[in-house]
């Protein structure tokens, strides 16, 4: 059997790949994406894909893959840019890596977060370009947890995490929001389960740890942002697309809100020239929510299980139930 490995992945996965005699692999071995046209020409007969958040996996990927196509391991929890009803209707299973990155994404929303709310980027920049003068009763103040309501837009695994986190800050109240109620997941936070409109009037904070989905699309805009506090602090580590950006900039921009940090955007790469990096309110990640050494091997070597045991037609470690 043969599978595509479509980036320059950990090393700890690419030796599970070559130690399990499964198949041969060839790899697009390098740290920027696949051209969608080599993408489209090496995965012609493949019985195996291992691929990545960012390459599109549509309709023309798997017409290009032909019916050799069994597995999709995507090194990622998210599955956005998979075209699953496609995948589903060719009976093609997809492994994912959820759960081993909870920690690491969910730490760094915390930091996010406080960079954001404390305005760390802006006050080391004032340290370096001799804004410092003296020590200003006024100046560099942000907003704290203590006390304070967050809303939480999709309390799953990173969600849970990252309010599990933010608890000991002191935060008064957790609000959470998503397609039910989920009163396990929330008895440890005590948190109420309240339609967005809520949640953004009522939250100081607001994080996004939701799934991209058509109904999650787009969710947090003009209306929404309308909705928040001047004073409260938006953070997303979700995807770009569950923001409306060009909302938020006027959010931003007009005082709506006070601050957004965010990990994820659209596009990505953002435009250097992007309206939003200009502002001061607004601090912007290159999507390294996962980005520990330790969460990037296991994610390696869970995408790679998942691929082997999806090639023999054994039961996968993380297999996405379509
Ligand atoms: P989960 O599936 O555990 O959680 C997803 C959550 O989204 C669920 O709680 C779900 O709630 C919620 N959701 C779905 N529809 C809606 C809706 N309409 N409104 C509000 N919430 C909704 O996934 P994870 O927590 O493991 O990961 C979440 C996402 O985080 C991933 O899909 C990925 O996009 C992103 N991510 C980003 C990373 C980064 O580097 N920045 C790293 C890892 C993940 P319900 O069950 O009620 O539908
Ligand atoms: C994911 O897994 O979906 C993240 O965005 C990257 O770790």
């Amino acid at each position: 059997m043969q599978a595509l490995v479509t980036r320059r992945i950990p090393q700890e996965g690419l030796a599970v790949l070559a130690q399990a005699g499964v198949c041969s692999f060839q790899q697009w071995d390098s740290d920027e994406p696949i051209p969608r046209s080599e993408l489209l020409a090496q995965v012609a007969g493949k019985h195996g894909l291992l691929c990545l958040l960012s390459d599109r996996i549509d309709k023309e990927v798997l017409d290009a893959a032909g019916s050799n196509l069994k597995v999709i391991s995507t090194m990622s929890v998210g599955v956005d840019h998979l075209a699953l009803e496609e995948i589903k209707k060719r009976g093609i299973r997809v492994g994912y890596t959820p759960d081993i990155l909870t920690d690491a994404t969910a730490e760094l929303a915390v930091a996010l977060l406080l960079a954001t709310s404390r305005r760390l980027p802006e006050s080391m920049e004032e340290v370096k370009n001799g804004g410092w003068t003296t020590w200003k009763p006024l100046w560099m103040c942000g907003y704290g947890l203590s006390d304070s309501t967050v809303g939480i837009i999709g309390l799953g695994r990173i969600g849970q995490a990252v309010a599990r986190r933010l608890k000991p800050f002191g935060v008064k109240k957790f609000l959470y929001t998503g397609s039910h109620p989920k009163p396990e997941s929330a008895a440890e936070f005590q948190a109420e389960f309240v339609p967005l409109t809520k949640l953004g009037e009522e939250s100081d904070f607001v994080v996004v740890t939701c799934s991209l989905t058509p109904e999650t699309k787009g969710m947090c805009n003009e209306d929404f942002f309308a909705r928040m506090k001047k004073t409260s602090v938006f953070i997303n580590t979700s995807r770009g697309a569950v923001v409306n950006q060009d909302d938020l900039y006027q959010a931003l921009v007009s005082g709506q809100i006070a601050a957004a940090g965010l990990d994820v955007t659209t596009p990505e790469p953002l435009p250097t020239d992007d309206p939003l990096l200009a502002l001061k309110n607004c601090v912007i990640l290159p999507h390294i929510g996962s980005a520990t050494y330790g969460t990037r091997n296991a994610m390696s070597v869970l995408a790679a299980n998942n691929l082997l045991a999806g090639l023999k037609g054994e039961k996968m470690p993380s297999e996405l139930q379509l």
